[in-house]
């Protein structure tokens, strides 16, 4: 039996204390072993919930319980889960998040503090909630240079359009993605590309191995849009590695009508990874949500259980990736 601990109780949190309750046999067959939740940190206690008594708001009690072997993160925000993060990698636990401004601000001392400590630090719902793109790069594809990545990375800017798309307005479709759940707390990081950026961020970190800055990134978001042109305008997120640093950008884009990217509709996040040669792979999934991110989530905590040690596969460093700006001719060169 390997205990568990979940902090933050809201969305993906909650997900991820469900998702656990409801697939014990699938879990345990997975891992090897049986999960349990052990603890919950919250921040205000939820007495009317059915996980009311696992709960505590002081993490030290997490900290200090040596039958925790990991800590899934699921607040949000930086200063917080990276104090969190931080204690839970010292303490030669396991740490897996959700949270993309976690890790594209600090992933690269979580990675070193994970390896000196020798505990999982892994993190697929990051990226695409439910859509698999973290555990795709560091291995299906780790026999393949990376040199172009486009898609769609935020759910709820690509909700926003669908639902437009339909005629239903744009704080209307706002309101909808807040309340299923699949909004920031602050839903400009959505709308504005400032999420699609962090995550595509992360990727890059991944495949060059160094720290790259969202905010060298340029970003461009949705809410000047009138049109979306028959649901051909997306947010999309693109890159093209070169040998002095990367082209970057997340920008709303007409694609083709016949690009992957047309299909991937309402919550659903998509990307096309394209590596030398002409190995050319793409992903699809619910991007958002409560049980599709915790499926990922749990996912991660699966592995951690499966192999408790570190692993370096697309770790990076704090070295900066220099972001070059696209030129046209490139732009046109990289069709979406
Ligand atoms: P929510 O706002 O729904 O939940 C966050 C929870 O964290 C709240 O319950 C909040 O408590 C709690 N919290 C805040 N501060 C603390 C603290 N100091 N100690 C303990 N608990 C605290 O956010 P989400 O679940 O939507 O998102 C969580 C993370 O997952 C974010 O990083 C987000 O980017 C990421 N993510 C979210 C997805 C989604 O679909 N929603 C998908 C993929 C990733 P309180 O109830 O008191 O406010
Ligand atoms: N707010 C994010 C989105 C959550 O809409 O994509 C998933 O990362």
């Amino acid at each position: 039996m390997k205990k568990i601990a979940i902090a933050g109780f809201g969305t993906v949190g909650g997900g991820i204390a469900h998702l656990l309750r409801d697939n014990q046999k699938v879990l345990a067959d997975n891992a090897g072993e049986n999960i349990s939740l052990g603890a919950i940190l919250v921040r205000t206690m939820k007495a009317d919930s059915e996980f009311a008594h696992l709960m505590t708001t002081d993490f030290t009690t997490i900290e200090q319980d040596e039958d925790i072997c990991l800590v899934a993160e699921a607040i949000g925000g930086v200063d917080v889960p990276f104090e969190i993060a931080c204690r839970t990698l010292k303490a030669g636990k396991g740490f897996v998040t959700a949270n993309k401004a976690l890790v594209a601000e600090k992933g690269h001392i979580l990675h070193a503090l994970a390896k000196e400590h020798n505990v999982p630090f892994l993190f697929e719902a990051a990226v695409g909630g439910g859509m698999p793109i973290i555990r795709p790069i560091r291995t299906s594809l780790s026999s393949t240079g990376i040199n172009y990545v486009y898609g769609i990375l935020n759910a709820t800017s690509n909700f926003i359009l669908s639902e437009m798309d339909k005629g239903n307005t744009y704080d209307q479709a706002v309101k909808e993605a807040q309340a299923r759940g699949y909004a920031e707390a602050d839903p400009s990081a959505d709308v504005d590309g400032i999420d699609s950026a962090r995550k595509l961020a992360i990727i890059l970190a991944m495949i060059t191995g160094k720290k790259t800055s969202p905010d060298d990134i340029r970003t461009v978001g949705i809410t000047a849009l009138k049109d979306t042109c028959g649901g051909r305008v997306k947010l999309l997120a693109r890159a093209a590695v070169k040998d002095d640093g990367v082209h970057a950008e997340v920008s709303p884009v007409l694609v083709d009508e016949d690009s992957l990217m047309t299909c991937v509709k309402s919550d659903r996040n998509g990307i096309v990874v394209r590596g030398e040669g002409s190995v050319e792979t793409a992903y699809f999934g619910v991007g958002a949500g409560a049980i599709p991110t915790a499926s990922a989530v749990l996912s991660d905590v699966v592995e951690a259980i499966r192999r408790p040690v570190y692993s370096d596969e697309c770790a990076w460093g704090a070295e900066e990736l220099k972001v070059l700006p696209w030129t046209d001719s490139e732009l046109a060169e990289y069709r979406s």
